[in-house]
């Protein structure tokens, strides 16, 4: 049977991983435990786009091969992954062999479909994109609004996509809701987008760049590299990825379920990849879902200003659940949100500590103390609220589900207070400790898509009965 096949985007390998790629990375690992919850099978890619002027010009600027300086940031990116606790399924690099191979069969297939034509081009092209700009795209300084540089103006012969052809059907499919687009806004965005998209530039000559995928039958180009990048999701959906020959029926897990990623190249999923792929006579993805921006201290990140925060340090710090607790929560899913260093902390120590770690400590030393039986743990289930916050891709709705609950328990025990009740009537304990403790259950078989090494040592503590602090308090400066 085909998995649920899900994908992040694969970030550029041309600089070390920052705290926007962990909530990608962790938001998509919440929607593929969830799935497996659900009891689905589960297929998770990932991988690096690693090909382009981007990293061509980073690698120079440090003297490296563009080879080896990608060898050594996708190696970043898997070990980010793996800090963060997600499981991929596969990782696919663009300059994996079957990768070129699948990205270079597309490309003969939009040929085939009368979808490839040559033209020269003159535009302003922003590099840190990796697009043209329309003039209307530009800051008041002429400046691309994200990277703040005034782009590149370039004349060039390059090869076109007949985009234009398909914007009638993809117009027709969204209109229908065919491709679901969280949050539902961006689909109006896309239709009015579509309103107004031109053929597309997908090649470049290769003299001005060499490094990128060579355009079958044509020397003197190469692949644009969002052609290429957009690419890998066909390149996870093979099954054997030795096989350097491509054929239809290699691609058993396509088509993508899901497409999670960021709001400044949704356009490039929503409509260049659609149309790429009705080129290619292909199944469409089924849903795409788009998060938002983490700014730090209210500041757009940047390398510039300096203030990019690096997840590795954070998690060695706080522990990897912490971190992923805060992104989930007080990041929106489908929004911007905000990282400061003082509200992570705040967060941590009242959500984490205090609430969740306390309620456990106190349930499992009261059960003990007042030798009151540990009850069978209640067949699990997935609540409909619960169920109704996850299919709407609003992850912290769902995670504030659980801890309320857990608030509740607390308010629960401070009102009926069984340390008073343990000398008074104890016969009343083990009608209020056992509910808490199969609640706390059911907490830690929640909490598994968003906190999985939490949910499992929780659960560990509630089947020996020995509270163990899940969250060690912050020292206090
Ligand atoms: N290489 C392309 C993606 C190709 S997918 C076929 C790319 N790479 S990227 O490294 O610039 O971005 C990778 C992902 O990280 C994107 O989804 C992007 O939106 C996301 N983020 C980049 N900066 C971010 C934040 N500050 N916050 C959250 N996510 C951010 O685009």
């Amino acid at each position: 049977m085909k998995p649920y096949f899900l994908t992040t985007s694969i970030p550029y390998a041309s600089g070390k991983p920052h705290i926007g790629h962990a909530l990608e990375y962790i938001q998509a690992d919440v929607l593929a435990r969830y799935a497996r919850l659900q009891g689905r099978e589960v297929f998770l890619s990932s991988g690096t786009d690693e090909h382009g002027q981007k990293i061509e010009r980073a690698a120079a600027a440090v003297g490296q091969t563009p080879q080896a300086f990608v060898d050594v940031l996708a190696l970043q990116f898997e070990r980010l992954l793996k800090a963060v606790t997600v499981d991929v399924d596969a990782f696919v690099r663009t300059t994996d062999p079957d990768h070129v191979a699948v990205a270079q069969w597309l490309w003969q297939l939009a040929a085939e479909a009368g979808d490839l034509y040559k033209q020269t081009y003159r535009g302003f092209y922003c590099v840190g994109c990796e697009e043209y700009k329309q003039p209307a795209e530009l800051d008041e300084a002429g400046q691309c609004p994200i990277h703040l540089t005034v782009p590149e103006e370039r004349e060039q012969e390059n090869w076109f996509f007949r985009l234009s052809k398909y914007v009638p059907e993809l117009q027709k499919l969204y209109a229908a809701g065919d491709i679901v687009i969280s949050p539902t806004h961006r689909t109006k965005e896309t239709l009015n987008f579509l309103d107004n998209s031109a053929d597309v530039s997908v090649s470049r000559p290769s003299d001005s760049l060499a490094w990128g995928i060579p355009v079958p039958g044509d020397d003197s180009q190469v692949m644009y590299v969002w052609f290429d990048a957009l690419a890998n999701y066909l390149t996870a959906a093979r099954t054997d990825r030795n096989k350097l020959e491509i054929d239809r029926s290699d691609f058993v897990r396509w088509p993508a379920d899901l497409h999670l990623v960021g709001k400044d190249i949704f356009r490039f999923h929503t409509i260049i990849w659609p149309a790429m792929l009705l080129s290619a006579k292909l199944p469409l993805p089924k849903e795409i879902v788009i998060h938002g921006f983490i700014n730090h201290d209210h500041h757009k990140m940047s390398k510039s200003l300096g203030n990019v925060i690096d997840p590795f340090p954070l998690i060695e710090q706080y522990g990897v659940d912490a971190v992923r607790y805060y992104l989930i929560k007080a990041i929106p899913t489908t929004d911007d949100g905000n990282f400061s260093t003082e509200q992570f902390e705040a967060v941590y120590t009242a959500d984490l500590v205090n609430n969740l770690g306390n309620l456990v400590q106190r349930t499992l030393t009261m059960l003990e103390r007042y030798q009151v039986l540990r009850p069978e743990a209640l067949p699990p289930s997935l609540p409909d609220w619960y169920q109704a916050a996850l299919q709407a891709r609003d992850f912290s709705l769902a995670l504030n589900g659980i801890v309320e609950r857990v608030s509740a328990l607390n308010q629960q025990l401070a009102e009926q207070k069984p340390w008073e009740i343990a000398a008074t009537q104890p016969e009343r304990l083990s009608g209020i400790l056992q509910p808490i403790y199969q609640a706390l259950y059911e907490v830690a078989y929640l909490l598994q898509p968003f906190l999985p090494e939490t949910a499992s040592k929780l659960a560990a503590q509630l089947d020996s009965g020995q509270p163990e602090p899940l969250f060690p308090r912050l020292e206090q400066p």
